[in-house]
């Protein structure tokens, strides 16, 4: 059974992108997992820390992006190949090198991420989206593109991630649509969990107004700096934000994961492409010396209490 997750979050900067991305790495490379990661953010983080630049130009030069799908539904054009634009093999974690032209077929049959990247130009489709369903000849809805284009294959992952911009707009919204659950990765600050009963609200009104599955499955706290005031005043008032959220929509509220993810240099670096890793432990927990931190068990003790939370759904009947 395939899990599909969003990220997402109405502030900018909470390491949405960089929690998923290594979420993806632990889930394929350490847990041997089928992954699928579908970035719709425009401004391709997720897609560049996957795939690195050159990769992308020639993908986004071709018009196979997530764009292009979206776009091609507002010009009524067909250049995006689903076949094409979803990337096998990305991370530069993958040391199964399959070649560019290889002909795969469409079953996924080991542990690997496969990438439908993003483009800049998600900008451009997102602000002509409404035209979709006013285009004359056939009524189509904007918020089922992702779904109509990619919901068949899903079955091939175990998991489906899906990097979300910090907005609510229709492309995070073709997200939402095909998802079973959310995941808020916030930082525990004032200004980062502000927007979070915003999120609660208006997927809890979709869910119902479009009868959605995805419920929330967690929040994680992510950049947390131990010695920091602000941070420990923040995770204490978290619960309590929380509660009254989730109750004011009248959702059960979803737990905080007790993992944290603390704010450190190794992980932000690990998202360079370019800079190469020998091994998971290299990539997430290589220091400045050139020693290593136990860093990189973080990333698994994250994979460990996500799989456990769905798995728990999935025994409960709720996901
Ligand atoms: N655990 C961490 N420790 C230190 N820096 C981090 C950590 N996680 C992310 N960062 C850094 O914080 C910044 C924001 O991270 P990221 O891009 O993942 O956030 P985001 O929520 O996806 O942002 P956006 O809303 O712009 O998509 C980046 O510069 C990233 O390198
Ligand atoms: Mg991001």
């Amino acid at each position: 059974m395939t899990h599909v997750v969003s990220f997402i979050n109405l502030k900018g900067g909470v390491a949405k992108t960089t929690t998923l991305v290594q979420l993806a790495e632990t889930l394929a490379f350490i847990k041997g997992k089928r992954v699928l990661v579908i970035d719709l953010d425009p401004q391709t983080n997720a897609t560049i820390a996957l795939m690195g630049e050159a990769r992308w130009e020639a993908a986004d030069e071709a018009g196979q992006t997530v764009a292009q799908l979206f776009l091609d539904q507002i010009h009524d054009t067909r250049v995006f190949d689903v076949n094409r634009a979803v990337v096998r093999g990305v991370s530069n974690l993958n040391r199964i090198r399959i070649p560019e032209d290889m002909e795969l077929g469409p079953e996924v049959t080991y542990p690997r991420i496969d990438l439908l990247p993003s483009s800049i130009r998600l900008i451009e489709a997102q602000d002509r989206m409404a035209d979709i369903s006013t285009r004359s000849h056939y009524t189509v809805s904007p918020m089922t593109v992702i779904q109509r284009a990619l919901e068949g294959r899903f079955s091939q992952y175990d998991f489906v991630l899906i990097d979300c911009p910090p907005n609510l707009g229709y492309i995070t919204q073709n997200g939402l649509e095909v998802s079973d659950a959310y995941l808020v990765p916030t930082i525990a600050d004032k200004l980062s969990t502000y927007g979070i009963p915003q999120i609660v609200k208006t997927i809890s009104r979709l869910r119902t107004a479009r009868h959605l599955k995805i419920r929330c499955m967690g929040v994680l706290v992510t950049k947390f700096q131990t010695g920091s005031n602000i941070h420990k005043r923040g995770l204490e008032a978290l619960p309590e934000l929380l509660e009254r959220a989730f109750l004011e929509s009248g959702e059960e509220t979803a737990p905080l994961f007790e993992v944290r993810i603390p704010q450190a240099n190794a992980t932000a670096e690990a998202m360079d492409f370019d800079r190469s890793a020998t091994n998971f432990r290299d990539k997430y927990g290589r220091q400045k010396s050139g020693s290593y931190s136990n860093l990189y068990e973080l990333p698994m003790l994250l994979a460990d209490e996500f799989m456990h939370r769905l798995d728990e759904w999935r025994a409960g009947g709720s996901a």
